[in-house]
């Protein structure tokens, strides 16, 4: 019914995810309320999985944990089959405590402090991707001392324009990841040259919410015609990583292209070098399009007024999902009371700043004070990147399944909000 969101079903003018009524699971749990289907992750998940099953060597899906690190949904990945793509190592940590494989664990980001480096070489992971010859050097120094070997994979920034939102891009030449194929070369013969690090691949990642095919190819020849040049100085490289990005329908009326066309589009364009080099082992790090389409924010309306428009303010705010107000993000939204007239209103969280609005002049079926209103495919970059702005405590989460329902993540209280805060003794 809904681009993207196959376990969202409307019956007899009830809106339900895997089953369950979200109006009765507002009641039940309270709003806002993010609300992750299971099985969503499931088919998003098989996806990948099916589409890469051909491929000739080691497929990996290193699932990106920035999208969602919540440990229920980690935990649930890691039980599928995923690895990990983590950034930091609060999200090293949660890899581990979701016992994904350590040979599937990839450690990306610019500016890795020496206590992550240290875990990660001590966790004796898949990779780091390595973003600066310093980089390179810091965790040669720590191996060392540790007394191991740490795999090095290099993020090489191949200038592509990915067509998407210029604070998503992230390979075009003035980004700040990564290396130009020239200091990657010296970069990787220096690690040759280095006792406690062992080569083992290439890294890439043009960007998120990508919806055209042509930058994941182009992208994918760069890196294999790479490949080919590092083989005439002798250099074998074990895994291609080509990152996340894959895009997913925000736009309900606009088809974008599947994990099969994104699939074959990269597989074959990998085996159009057969001839020239041993094919990689292949590692994407997916994050939007594994949890985007599973997740819903619910909202229930507080207040309706009537001046340059109709405004219907709901209890959710930006503080619970930033996109809208950080990236003019369009999210579908639909009131999960089916009624006869349709209207047009604009959708307002009640923070103090005019960016907090979810949407505007959308046609929704009329709305009344005590709607619930359900906000679209915010499983991805939604509770992760929440916050407590106007000291608002981040919502409850729930988690639908088969199984039944399930907190995820509790809702935080005022106590928890200034957990943290420590009052000097004068003040006290
Ligand atoms: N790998 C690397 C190195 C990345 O930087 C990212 C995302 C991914 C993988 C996962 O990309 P995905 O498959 O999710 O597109 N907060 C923004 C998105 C920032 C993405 C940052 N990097 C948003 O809400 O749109």
């Amino acid at each position: 019914m809904f681009l993207g969101n196959d376990t969202l079903t409307v019956d007899n003018g009830r809106v339900k995810i895997d089953g369950y009524d979200v109006i009765d699971l507002a009641e039940k749990y309270g709003t806002p309320l993010y609300i992750i289907s299971e099985e969503q992750i499931k088919i998003n998940c098989e996806k990948y999985f099916n589409a890469f099953k051909n491929y000739k060597k080691e497929f990996i899906l290193a699932y990106a944990y920035k999208a969602n690190s919540n440990l229920a949904i980690t935990k649930l990945l890691s039980k599928l089959g995923a690895g990990a793509d983590v950034v930091s190592g609060g999200e090293l940590y949660i890899a581990k405590l979701s016992n994904v494989d350590r040979d599937k664990i990839v450690f990306n980001g610019n500016c890795k402090t020496l206590e992550e480096i240290i875990m990660g070489v001590e966790s004796e992971i898949r990779a780091f991707n390595v973003d600066s010859i310093s980089e390179l050097l810091m965790i040669n120094d720590i191996a060392k001392k540790l007394g191991k070997v740490a795999n090095v994979a290099f993020r090489v920034n191949p200038d592509i324009d990915p067509k998407t939102h210029p604070k998503i891009s992230t390979g075009l030449k003035k980004s700040k990841f990564g290396l130009p194929t020239d200091l990657a070369i010296k970069a990787i013969k220096l690690a040759n040259d280095l006792e406690n690090v062992n080569f083992v691949g290439l890294h890439c990642h043009i960007g998120s919410q990508i919806t055209d095919i042509s930058p994941f190819i182009e992208e994918t020849k760069k890196m294999m015609e790479f490949i080919v040049k590092l083989k005439e100085e002798n250099i074998e490289v074990r895994d291609l990583n080509l990152g996340g990005g894959l895009g997913i329908p925000y736009e309900k009326d606009k088809k974008i292209p599947t994990v099969d066309d994104y699939a074959n589009a990269i597989i074959n364009t990998i085996y159009e070098f057969e001839d020239k080099v041993e094919i990689p082992n292949l590692i994407l790090e997916p994050g939007r399009s594994i949890v985007g389409t599973a997740g819903y924010l619910i909202t229930k309306v507080h207040h309706i007024k009537e001046t340059s428009c109709k405004w219907v303010m709901v209890d959710a705010g930006m503080n619970d999902m930033l996109r809208p107000a950080m990236y003019d993000a369009c999210h579908h939204i639909i009131n999960a009371k089916v009624k006869d007239k349709k209207e047009v209103v604009s959708i307002a969280g009640g923070l103090c700043e005019s960016s907090d609005i979810f949407g505007r002049d959308r046609e929704l079926d009329e709305v009344e004070v005590g709607d619930i209103l359900v906000i679209f495919d915010v499983g991805a970059y939604g509770i992760s990147m929440a916050n407590n702005y106007n000291a608002r405590g981040r919502p409850r989460m729930i988690l639908t399944s088969k199984k039944g329902t399930f907190i995820i993540r509790e809702k935080e209280t005022y106590a928890d909000l200034i957990s943290k805060d420590l009052v000097p003794p004068h003040l006290l």
